[in-house]
Protein backbone atom coordinates (compact mmCIF):
# COMPACT_ATOMS: atom_id res chain seq x y z
CA UNK A 1 0.00 0.00 0.00
CA UNK A 2 1.08 3.85 -0.91
CA UNK A 3 0.63 6.96 -0.63
CA UNK A 4 0.43 9.32 -3.45
CA UNK A 5 -0.19 13.13 -3.63
CA UNK A 6 -2.01 14.87 -6.28
CA UNK A 7 -1.84 18.76 -6.69
CA UNK A 8 -4.74 20.64 -8.70
CA UNK A 9 -2.79 23.57 -10.25
CA UNK A 10 -4.64 24.76 -12.99
CA UNK A 11 -7.32 26.87 -12.16
CA UNK A 12 -6.64 30.43 -13.49
CA UNK A 13 -7.25 32.22 -9.86
CA UNK A 14 -10.06 34.16 -11.80
CA UNK A 15 -11.57 35.57 -8.17
CA UNK A 16 -7.56 36.72 -7.27
CA UNK A 17 -7.83 38.76 -10.45
CA UNK A 18 -4.27 39.56 -10.79
CA UNK A 19 -1.46 39.05 -13.56
CA UNK A 20 -0.91 35.36 -12.93
CA UNK A 21 -2.83 32.10 -11.32
CA UNK A 22 -2.75 32.53 -7.48
CA UNK A 23 -0.79 29.28 -7.09
CA UNK A 24 2.28 31.23 -8.62
CA UNK A 25 2.34 34.37 -6.95
CA UNK A 26 5.03 34.66 -3.70
CA UNK A 27 4.43 34.77 -0.08
CA UNK A 28 7.32 34.71 2.40
CA UNK A 29 9.90 33.84 -0.27
CA UNK A 30 8.37 30.83 -2.27
CA UNK A 31 5.53 30.48 -4.57
CA UNK A 32 2.01 29.33 -2.69
CA UNK A 33 2.14 26.01 -4.78
CA UNK A 34 5.54 25.33 -3.65
CA UNK A 35 4.48 25.80 0.23
CA UNK A 36 1.14 24.24 -0.21
CA UNK A 37 3.06 20.97 -1.39
CA UNK A 38 5.85 21.27 0.63
CA UNK A 39 4.24 19.41 3.93
CA UNK A 40 2.91 16.34 1.53
CA UNK A 41 7.00 15.91 -0.07
CA UNK A 42 8.34 16.47 3.32
CA UNK A 43 6.03 13.14 5.12
CA UNK A 44 7.57 10.26 4.88
CA UNK A 45 4.56 8.04 3.54
CA UNK A 46 4.13 9.68 0.40
CA UNK A 47 6.14 7.94 -2.76
CA UNK A 48 5.33 10.66 -5.10
CA UNK A 49 3.42 13.78 -6.35
CA UNK A 50 1.45 14.59 -9.36
CA UNK A 51 0.76 18.47 -10.12
CA UNK A 52 -1.95 19.17 -12.68
CA UNK A 53 -0.97 22.38 -14.46
CA UNK A 54 -2.37 24.36 -17.75
CA UNK A 55 -0.93 23.43 -21.13
CA UNK A 56 1.38 26.02 -21.80
CA UNK A 57 1.51 27.20 -17.87
CA UNK A 58 4.63 29.59 -18.33
CA UNK A 59 5.53 29.71 -14.62
CA UNK A 60 5.45 26.14 -13.62
CA UNK A 61 9.10 25.67 -16.15
CA UNK A 62 10.63 28.50 -13.28
CA UNK A 63 10.02 26.31 -10.26
CA UNK A 64 12.61 24.53 -9.13
CA UNK A 65 10.50 22.03 -7.48
CA UNK A 66 10.22 20.66 -10.84
CA UNK A 67 13.63 19.26 -10.47
CA UNK A 68 12.63 16.95 -7.67
CA UNK A 69 12.46 13.04 -8.96
CA UNK A 70 9.23 12.54 -6.75
CA UNK A 71 7.07 15.65 -8.44
CA UNK A 72 5.12 14.41 -11.97
CA UNK A 73 3.45 16.63 -14.08
CA UNK A 74 -0.06 16.16 -16.32
CA UNK A 75 -2.34 18.58 -17.89
CA UNK A 76 -5.06 20.36 -16.23
CA UNK A 77 -8.40 20.02 -17.18
CA UNK A 78 -11.68 22.24 -17.51
CA UNK A 79 -12.78 21.89 -13.83
CA UNK A 80 -10.83 20.65 -10.94
CA UNK A 81 -12.40 17.67 -10.91
CA UNK A 82 -11.17 16.89 -14.39
CA UNK A 83 -7.58 17.88 -13.20
CA UNK A 84 -7.82 15.42 -10.63
CA UNK A 85 -8.99 12.86 -12.55
CA UNK A 86 -6.15 13.35 -15.50
CA UNK A 87 -3.59 13.26 -12.49
CA UNK A 88 -4.79 9.34 -11.69
CA UNK A 89 -5.16 8.66 -15.10
CA UNK A 90 -1.12 9.89 -14.39
CA UNK A 91 -0.61 7.52 -11.67
CA UNK A 92 -2.52 4.27 -12.72
CA UNK A 93 0.56 4.66 -15.61
CA UNK A 94 3.05 4.99 -12.69
CA UNK A 95 1.39 1.79 -11.22
CA UNK A 96 -0.83 3.03 -9.00
CA UNK A 97 -3.39 -0.12 -7.50
CA UNK A 98 -6.68 0.34 -6.51
CA UNK A 99 -6.12 0.13 -2.46
CA UNK A 100 -3.13 3.02 -2.56
CA UNK A 101 -4.31 6.01 -1.02
CA UNK A 102 -3.78 9.28 -2.68
CA UNK A 103 -4.00 12.90 -1.07
CA UNK A 104 -5.69 15.63 -2.99
CA UNK A 105 -4.27 19.11 -1.85
CA UNK A 106 -5.57 22.27 -3.03
CA UNK A 107 -2.20 23.86 -4.97
CA UNK A 108 -3.93 27.17 -3.39
CA UNK A 109 -3.57 25.97 0.53
CA UNK A 110 0.02 26.48 0.95
CA UNK A 111 -0.67 26.71 5.22
CA UNK A 112 -0.96 22.95 5.64
CA UNK A 113 0.60 21.81 8.94
CA UNK A 114 2.28 19.29 9.31
CA UNK A 115 0.79 17.98 12.57
CA UNK A 116 -2.63 18.17 10.36
CA UNK A 117 -1.56 16.23 7.75
CA UNK A 118 -0.26 13.51 10.31
CA UNK A 119 -3.32 13.02 11.81
CA UNK A 120 -5.54 12.84 8.60
CA UNK A 121 -3.01 10.02 8.01
CA UNK A 122 -2.64 8.05 10.79
CA UNK A 123 -6.70 8.55 11.26
CA UNK A 124 -7.25 7.36 7.59
CA UNK A 125 -4.97 4.55 7.28
CA UNK A 126 -6.54 1.85 8.52
CA UNK A 127 -9.96 3.15 7.15
CA UNK A 128 -11.70 1.32 4.70
CA UNK A 129 -12.74 4.35 2.32
CA UNK A 130 -10.73 7.70 3.63
CA UNK A 131 -12.06 11.32 4.62
CA UNK A 132 -10.55 15.07 4.66
CA UNK A 133 -9.51 17.72 6.74
CA UNK A 134 -12.59 20.54 7.30
CA UNK A 135 -12.73 22.86 10.17
CA UNK A 136 -15.69 22.58 12.42
CA UNK A 137 -18.07 25.64 11.58
CA UNK A 138 -18.49 28.51 14.36
CA UNK A 139 -20.23 31.48 12.54
CA UNK A 140 -24.02 31.30 12.71
CA UNK A 141 -24.51 30.75 9.34
CA UNK A 142 -27.48 32.35 7.42
CA UNK A 143 -29.03 31.28 3.65
CA UNK A 144 -29.32 34.18 1.65
CA UNK A 145 -32.60 34.54 -0.43
CA UNK A 146 -31.81 35.83 -3.99
CA UNK A 147 -32.61 39.56 -2.92
CA UNK A 148 -29.89 39.20 -0.17
CA UNK A 149 -31.95 39.11 2.62
CA UNK A 150 -31.61 36.40 4.91
CA UNK A 151 -33.75 33.43 3.98
CA UNK A 152 -33.17 31.35 6.87
CA UNK A 153 -30.88 30.36 9.76
CA UNK A 154 -29.19 26.92 9.36
CA UNK A 155 -28.43 25.33 12.80
CA UNK A 156 -24.44 25.39 13.24
CA UNK A 157 -24.17 22.03 14.88
CA UNK A 158 -23.18 19.46 13.25
CA UNK A 159 -21.56 22.00 9.79
CA UNK A 160 -17.78 22.07 8.71
CA UNK A 161 -15.91 23.56 5.72
CA UNK A 162 -14.17 21.00 3.85
CA UNK A 163 -10.25 21.83 3.57
CA UNK A 164 -7.66 19.35 1.94
CA UNK A 165 -6.53 16.85 1.97
CA UNK A 166 -8.76 14.65 0.90
CA UNK A 167 -7.34 11.18 1.07
CA UNK A 168 -8.99 8.23 -0.61
CA UNK A 169 -8.21 4.77 -1.99
CA UNK A 170 -7.04 5.30 -5.61
CA UNK A 171 -9.67 2.60 -7.02
CA UNK A 172 -12.92 3.71 -5.02
CA UNK A 173 -12.05 7.78 -5.73
CA UNK A 174 -11.05 7.14 -9.58
CA UNK A 175 -14.89 5.47 -9.84
CA UNK A 176 -16.55 8.11 -8.14
CA UNK A 177 -15.30 10.82 -10.36
CA UNK A 178 -15.65 9.24 -13.70
CA UNK A 179 -19.21 8.45 -12.38
CA UNK A 180 -19.99 12.01 -11.62
CA UNK A 181 -18.15 13.06 -14.96
CA UNK A 182 -20.70 10.14 -16.38
CA UNK A 183 -23.99 11.79 -14.49
CA UNK A 184 -22.61 15.54 -15.81
CA UNK A 185 -22.23 16.18 -11.44
CA UNK A 186 -20.21 19.22 -10.81
CA UNK A 187 -18.58 18.09 -7.84
CA UNK A 188 -16.07 21.08 -5.93
CA UNK A 189 -14.40 18.17 -4.12
CA UNK A 190 -13.31 14.16 -3.67
CA UNK A 191 -15.69 14.00 -1.03
CA UNK A 192 -18.71 15.07 -2.46
CA UNK A 193 -18.07 12.70 -5.23
CA UNK A 194 -17.43 9.44 -3.40
CA UNK A 195 -20.60 11.06 -0.91
CA UNK A 196 -22.49 10.40 -4.41
CA UNK A 197 -21.71 6.98 -4.61
CA UNK A 198 -23.34 6.30 -1.07
CA UNK A 199 -19.87 6.47 1.10
CA UNK A 200 -19.51 8.39 4.26
CA UNK A 201 -16.12 9.98 4.42
CA UNK A 202 -14.53 10.68 7.44
CA UNK A 203 -14.40 14.59 8.60
CA UNK A 204 -10.83 15.24 10.50
CA UNK A 205 -10.40 18.18 11.71
CA UNK A 206 -7.89 20.59 10.25
CA UNK A 207 -6.21 24.05 12.05
CA UNK A 208 -8.54 27.04 10.29
CA UNK A 209 -4.68 27.98 8.87
CA UNK A 210 -5.24 26.10 6.59
CA UNK A 211 -7.16 28.63 4.23
CA UNK A 212 -7.88 28.11 0.48
CA UNK A 213 -6.73 31.62 -1.29
CA UNK A 214 -8.99 32.76 -2.72
CA UNK A 215 -9.66 36.74 -2.93
CA UNK A 216 -6.86 39.22 -2.71
CA UNK A 217 -7.70 39.69 1.58
CA UNK A 218 -6.54 36.02 1.79
CA UNK A 219 -3.02 36.69 1.16
CA UNK A 220 -1.46 38.83 4.14
CA UNK A 221 -3.38 36.49 6.43
CA UNK A 222 -1.48 33.55 4.56
CA UNK A 223 1.47 35.13 4.45
CA UNK A 224 1.85 35.83 8.54
CA UNK A 225 0.94 32.09 8.85
CA UNK A 226 3.53 31.17 6.87
CA UNK A 227 5.68 33.36 8.48
CA UNK A 228 5.08 32.55 11.92
CA UNK A 229 6.47 28.79 11.00
CA UNK A 230 9.21 29.72 9.35
N1 LIG B 1 -7.97 23.84 -10.25
C1 LIG B 1 -7.50 22.95 -11.22
N2 LIG B 1 -8.13 22.85 -12.43
C2 LIG B 1 -9.19 23.64 -12.72
C3 LIG B 1 -9.69 24.54 -11.74
C4 LIG B 1 -9.07 24.61 -10.51
O1 LIG B 1 -6.52 22.25 -10.98
N3 LIG B 1 -9.76 23.53 -13.91
C5 LIG B 1 -7.26 23.94 -8.94
C6 LIG B 1 -6.79 25.34 -8.62
O2 LIG B 1 -5.53 25.60 -9.25
C7 LIG B 1 -6.72 25.31 -7.11
C8 LIG B 1 -7.80 24.31 -6.71
O3 LIG B 1 -8.15 23.61 -7.91
O4 LIG B 1 -5.48 24.85 -6.63
C9 LIG B 1 -9.00 24.97 -6.07
O5 LIG B 1 -9.67 25.77 -7.02
P1 LIG B 1 -10.01 27.32 -6.86
O6 LIG B 1 -9.67 27.81 -5.50
O7 LIG B 1 -11.39 27.53 -7.38
O8 LIG B 1 -8.93 27.99 -7.84
P2 LIG B 1 -9.18 28.72 -9.23
O9 LIG B 1 -10.17 27.92 -10.03
O10 LIG B 1 -7.84 28.98 -9.82
O11 LIG B 1 -9.80 30.11 -8.78
P3 LIG B 1 -11.15 30.81 -9.34
O12 LIG B 1 -12.26 29.82 -9.10
O13 LIG B 1 -11.26 32.07 -8.56
O14 LIG B 1 -10.89 31.04 -10.82
MG1 LIG C 1 -12.22 27.66 -9.32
Amino acid sequence: MRFWAVIPAAGIGARMGVDRPKQYLTLAGRTVLEHSIGPLLAHPAIAAAVVAIRQDDPWWPTLTLRNDARVHTCAGGTERADSVRNALRHLLERGAHNDDWVLVHDAARPCLLAEDLERLIETLKDEHIGGLLAVPVTDTVKRAAGDGRVETTLPRTGLWRAATPQMFRFGPLVHALEVATAEGLLVTDESMAMEHMGHRPLLVASSARNLKITHPSDLPIAERYLECSL
